[in-house]
């Protein structure tokens, strides 16, 4: 065996040389990978007792792209174009031998091999886009020469992955390999040698483009079909030109107009936050005082208290991937009812071809409803997740004290709540724990995991793992009113409240809202989710808008009616002259008067208090760092991620500029706006929360 570098070793099994690469994780295309393969392909060429060439990878996975972590960084020669250029010209054959995953420039290269095989649980793509680029290595001129180009724009421009068996299918492989990948691999490479098989060279093959020219509508017709998926991104549209360019160019002129658009791309706002966004859903999985060796509680059932929308939901996280749960619920009918619907959004998705018939009912066996509490007793962790009352929260807790066994986890599902108070209500403060699940639970990736005072490390690190276990992002906080993102989120959700008595209607807001990049606006949010929650009608006083519409039933889309109106059977809002009759009144009522806001100040209003917010949050350690929080808005509140989240963003607006803002509004409208101190430090030390 000869190192070729210290990352990349040459072999031969008879005439067929062996080029294995080893950089894990994840066999990232650095430098020492770069030149590693230039170097040993130039090698076995030139070794007159090789036939053929098989590139393969250890570890876990095929080359799963360029190295991220070194991008924006001065670039290093062989660049990976050079060297897909060296395997493709090769005169002697190369196959692609692949496991795990060939993401971006990993596909890149096995698309310059003149042949691919996979063991078939691989998966390949271009997952460029998601980190705000396209495939730069030539993947946008070769893939559609493979797949053909409907396939192509389909994978590049939503950057998911197809397994081996489609990608046999599509002609992307040229077999997949049962039993061992190398032996597997050698014996294809001998195959084909001896049926003179002839070397296919993607960037020659162009019938599948050829088909394709003339055809401008394919494009469009594409365009028009992720155009709502894709609003406010860049890279998206950069992708279908270049595929575009791939059916109208000669190959030579189509690579570097990619090279071109790759370099736009990759220079751009957009892109540098949706890398950063990457490392952030990595990087928060680290807990700084939790070490990765912490004993881990060993959870095989689950039990969640309460039936209603949130424990339903929490419910089919758990029996999706096959932990039982036992369901509790006060009353038969409310439990009947919860178990109904946790069928019925099965049965949906079973309709929709996501799941079989038989796969609905596997899951459906892994629950038991009861209305005895007593029958979480073996349970290893319980969640409870019944309405935000302290009072009651506390009774659950020390019943469950008394029945669940001693190393179980005791989870609340609270999004407000004191967790400190709750855990002191049991004689195990270290087994309890918040699970902050987002609605609906079943299908929001974010979890926030609420460490209390005495929450021990090992409930803190199998809440990690079980997260992971149920595909969920988590994120550990800190005991506050509302944790990190209710906290936050409500700052915005006050001036909003106070933007439509001072001047826009909600409409205006909700519009200047979502052209900043959110989903939808606050408004339409509201009705969606419904206004009523946490309002009383024996409590309220018509103190707020809000309050108004809730005491006249608008509450919201279930009610037909709430900020908007709604069409029967339909979600679009309408807006009503009745809510801006009541608007106006109320301003006048309360003597606030009303003017003209441009869209600048809702922005600066809205999304301003939310940075200040999370300064006063990471102040007060409440989250560990600032992509942590910036986590928690991209997966639980609709941030766009081409913005990075709030901590990401401000620190592009310039903290001194907000700093500026907030110390105006703090003049006009008082102490509620008054700034973090650590944004004044910050400022003071030309720092940004990059540095924290
Ligand atoms: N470059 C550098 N580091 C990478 C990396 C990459 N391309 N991909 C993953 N890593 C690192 C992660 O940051 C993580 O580091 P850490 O342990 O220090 O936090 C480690 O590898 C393991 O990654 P994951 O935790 O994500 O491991 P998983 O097993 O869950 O997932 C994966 C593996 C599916 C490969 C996933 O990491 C992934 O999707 N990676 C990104 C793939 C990608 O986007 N490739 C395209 C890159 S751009 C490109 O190729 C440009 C080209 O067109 C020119």
């Amino acid at each position: 065996m000869t190192a070729i570098t210290d990352v990349v070793n040459l072999d031969k099994e008879g005439e067929i040389a062996v080029l294995s690469i080893n950089n894990p994780p994840v066999n990232a295309l650095g430098i020492a990978v770069r030149q590693g393969i230039a170097d040993g392909v130039t090698a076995a060429c030139k070794d007159e007792g090789v036939t053929a060439i098989v590139i393969i990878c250890q570890g876990r996975t095929f080359m799963a792209g360029a190295d991220i972590t070194k991008f924006g960084k001065p670039p290093r020669e062989p660049g990976l174009g050079r060297v897909l250029e060296i395997i493709e010209s090769s005169r002697k054959p190369i196959i692609a031998a692949i496991h795990g995953t060939a993401f971006g420039g990993g596909l890149e290269t096995a698309l310059t091999c003149h042949f691919r095989v996979a063991v078939d649980s691989a998966r390949l793509g271009l997952p460029e886009v998601k980190l705000g680029l396209l495939p730069g290595a030539g993947g946008t001129q070769r893939l559609p020469r493979v797949v053909g180009v409907e396939k192509a724009l389909k994978m590049i421009t939503s950057g998911n992955p197809i397994g081996a068996k489609e990608a046999l299918e599509d002609g992307l492989l040229d077999e997949i390999i049962k039993g061992d990948l190398l032996s597997g691999a050698v014996a294809f490479a001998e195959t084909i040698l001896s049926e003179k098989r002839p070397m296919l060279r993607v960037s020659e093959m162009n019938e599948k483009v050829e088909a394709a020219r003339g055809k401008p509508e394919i494009f469009e017709n594409f365009r028009k079909s992720i155009a709502r998926k894709t609003r406010g991104f860049n890279a998206p549209e950069a992708c279908v030109k270049t595929v575009e360019a791939a059916v109208n160019m000669a190959f030579g002129e189509g690579l570097k107009f990619e090279r071109q658009q790759f370099e736009i791309l990759m220079k751009g706002p957009q892109s540098a936050a949706q890398r950063y966004a990457f490392f952030a859903e990595r990087e928060v999985r680290k807990i700084p005082d939790i070490p990765k060796d912490t004993p881990l509680h060993d959870i095989r059932k689950a039990a969640v208290i309460g039936a209603g929308t949130m424990g339903g939901g929490i419910t089919m996280n758990f029996i999706n991937v096959g932990i039982p749960v036992t369901l509790i619920e006060q009353r038969k009918d409310l439990l009947e009812r919860g178990m109904g619907v946790i069928r019925k959004n099965y049965d949906i998705s079973a309709a929709r071809g996501r799941l079989t018939p038989k796969e609905v009912e596997e899951r459906m066996s892994l629950v038991t409803g009861s209305v005895s509490i007593e029958e979480v007793a073996d349970a290893d962790i319980v969640i409870e997740a019944v309405y935000e009352n302290m009072d009651l929260k506390k009774e659950i807790f020390s019943k469950l004290d008394r029945i669940c066994k001693q190393d179980a986890i005791l989870a609340s599902n609270t999004s407000y709540l004191d967790v400190n108070e709750i855990a002191d209500h049991t004689s195990r403060p270290e087994s309890v724990v918040g699970l902050h699940f987002f609605s609906p639970a079943n299908v929001m990736r974010l979890l926030e995991i609420v460490r209390g005072k005495k929450t021990s490390k090992s409930v803190i690190a199998s809440s990690m793992a079980l997260a992971k276990r149920i595909n969920k992002i988590a994120v550990v906080v800190g005991v506050c009113h509302g944790f990190v993102g209710n906290r936050m989120f409500s700052q915005r959700t006050r001036e909003t409240d106070q933007l439509i008595l001072e001047g826009p209607m909600p409409p205006q807001v909700d519009k200047v809202i979502y052209d900043f990049g959110f989903p939808m606006g606050p408004f339409v949010l509201r009705d969606l989710i419904g206004l009523d929650i946490g309002w009383r009608k024996e409590t309220s006083t018509g103190s707020t808008i809000r309050e108004v519409l809730c005491e006249l039933d608008r509450r919201g889309q279930k009610t037909g009616a709430g900020y908007y109106k709604y069409e029967a059977g339909s979600r679009i809002p309408i807006w009503d002259p009745e809510v801006e009759k009541l608007i106006f009144e109320f301003s006048e009522k309360n003597n606030i008067p009303r003017g003209e806001i441009s869209g600048k100040e809702i922005i600066e209003r809205s999304i301003y208090p939310i940075v200040n917010e999370g300064a006063k949050i990471l102040e007060e350690g409440i989250a560990n760092r600032p992509s942590d929080i910036d986590v928690i808005w991209l997966n639980g509140y609709g941030w766009p991620i081409y913005l990075g989240g709030p901590m990401f963003w401000a620190d592009q607006v310039g903290l001194e500029n907000i700093l500026v803002t907030l110390k105006k509004f703090q003049e006009r409208f008082g102490d509620l706006w008054k700034p973090a101190p650590l944004l004044e430090r910050l400022v003071k030390e030309g720092k940004g929360f990059k540095d924290l």
